[in-house]
C-alpha cells in the first residue's frame, strides 16, 4: 500500500510516499480502507519534531514510527474477531495512527459510523479539531445556553468547529480572526467578530467563556476580557517556545486560578469514544457541519503542510487517499 513516511524531522521536504506492507488488524482492530484523512497542527508537530519536549515520546533523535497521520474516515475491509461494533463494508470515521496510508489498522473504540449526511472527506476532517472543540466548550468550560463565548482563532480548524458548536449549545458566539477569515466566521454562525489586526480584545470582562487557540495573548489580557467568574480554557498556538511550546502559560494558568474566582483551565484534548460518538451524533443532523478549506491528493502531503503553516487555511485541509 502507498503511505507517507519521514525517517527524520524536519520541515516538509522530509516526507516522500512510500510502499509498506499492509497491516494486518490485531483482535480488537478494525482494518479500514482509508478514503480520507484530515491534516493539522498535530501532524505537523509530529513531522517538525517540535516542541522538542514531545520528542520525550516521539523519538529522540527521529520519529520511532514513520508514518504520519491521525485523522480518518473509510471503509472498514476487514474486522479482528473481538470486534462487535463493526462489520466489512461500513463507512467509518475517527482518530487511530499511521492514517496517511491506503490502509490503516484502528482500535474499534476510535472510531464511529460516519454521519450519512457527511461526505468521506468532511467526516475525516472532524474527530480531532472537532472533539477537542467539543471538549473545551461542553466538558471543561461547560458552556450553557445564553452565554458569550469568545473563540480566538475562531478561522481554523479547531475554531471552525467550536463556532458551530457553541452555537449548538446556545451561546452567542465571539470570534477573533484576521481580515481574511471575517465573512467566513460569520457565515460559520459567528454572532460577532473581532479582527485582532484591527481591534485589541474587549477589556470590559464580557465574555463567559474564551477558547483561545492561537496568538499566545498574555494571561492578564485574556482575563480582562472574561467575566468576573469565567471560563478561560487554553488549547493551543504555534507562538510559544521551541522547547515546551508555551507550557509555561498554561501552568501559570492554573497556578493563578487557585487564587482566583475565574477559571483558567488547559485543554490535552485526546479523542475518546464517549465525545467522539457525540460529535457523531451531532454531525449526523443539520447544524454542525466540518468546513473543508480543501481536498488534496495524499502526493500533495507537503503542500497541504505548507499550507497549515502560512495561515491562510479557513477550517480544514483534507487528503484524499482512495481515488
Ligand atoms: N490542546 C490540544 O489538545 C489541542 C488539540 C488540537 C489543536 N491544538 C492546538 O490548537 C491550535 C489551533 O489548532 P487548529 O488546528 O485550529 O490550527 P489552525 O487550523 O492553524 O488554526 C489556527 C487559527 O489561528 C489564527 N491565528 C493566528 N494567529 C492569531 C492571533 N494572533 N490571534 C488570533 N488568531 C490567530 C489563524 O488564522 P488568522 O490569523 O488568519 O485568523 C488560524 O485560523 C494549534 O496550536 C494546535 O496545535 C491543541
Amino acid at each position: 500500500m502507498k503511505a507517507v513516511v519521514r525517517t527524520r524531522y524536519g520541515d516538509s521536504d522530509v516526507l516522500r510516499m512510500t510502499t509498506l506492507a499492509q497491516p494486518v488488524p490485531r483482535r480488537n482492530e478494525v482494518l479500514v480502507r482509508v478514503m480520507a484523512a484530515g491534516l493539522d497542527y498535530g501532524q505537523w508537530h509530529l513531522m517538525a519534531g517540535k516542541p522538542y519536549a514531545m520528542r520525550l515520546a516521539t523519538g529522540l533523535r527521529k520519529p520511532r514510527q514513520p508514518v504520519l497521520g491521525m485523522d480518518l474516515s473509510g471503509v472498514v475491509e476487514a474486522v479482528g474477531a473481538e470486534v462487535t461494533r463493526f462489520k466489512v463494508g461500513d463507512a467509518v470515521f475517527g482518530a487511530s495512527s499511521r492514517t496517511y496510508a491506503d490502509f490503516a489498522s484502528v482500535r474499534e473504540d476510535e472510531l464511529c459510523l460516519k454521519p450519512a449526511r457527511l461526505s468521506f472527506e468532511q467526516a475525516a476532517a472532524a474527530a480531532i479539531s472537532g472533539v477537542t472543540a467539543l471538549v473545551g466548550l461542553r466538558d471543561v468550560a461547560k458552556v450553557q445556553p445564553g452565554q458569550s463565548v469568545c473563540v480566538i482563532g475562531a478561522g481554523g480548524g479547531v475554531g471552525s468547529f467550536a463556532i458551530q458548536l457553541a452555537r449548538h449549545f446556545g451561546a452567542e458566539v465571539a470570534a477573533v480572526c484576521s481580515t481574511s477569515k471575517v465573512e467566513f466566521v460569520r457565515a460559520l454562525g459567528a454572532t460577532s467578530v473581532i479582527d485582532y489586526t484591527k481591534q485589541p480584545l474587549p477589556t470590559d470582562g464580557r465574555f463567559d467563556v474564551i477558547l483561545d487557540l492561537a496568538g499566545h495573548r498574555p494571561l492578564g489580557m485574556l482575563r480582562g476580557a472574561l467575566a468576573p467568574r469565567g471560563t478561560l480554557v487554553l488549547v493551543g498556538g504555534e507562538a510559544g517556545d521551541r522547547i515546551t511550546g508555551g507550557m509555561g502559560r498554561m501552568l501559570r494558568a492554573l497556578l493563578w486560578s487557585v487564587f482566583l474566582e475565574q477559571r483558567l483551565c488547559m485543554l490535552v484534548s485526546f479523542v475518546k469514544p464517549e465525545p467522539l460518538q457525540a460529535l457523531a451524533d451531532i454531525l449526523a443532523l443539520p447544524g454542525v457541519t466540518p468546513a473543508v478549506d480543501r481536498v488534496l491528493p495524499l502526493e500533495q502531503v507537503a503542500d497541504g503542510m505548507r499550507a497549515l503553516v502560512s495561515g491562510r487555511v479557513r477550517g480544514k485541509l483534507v487528503l484524499r487517499v482512495a481515488a
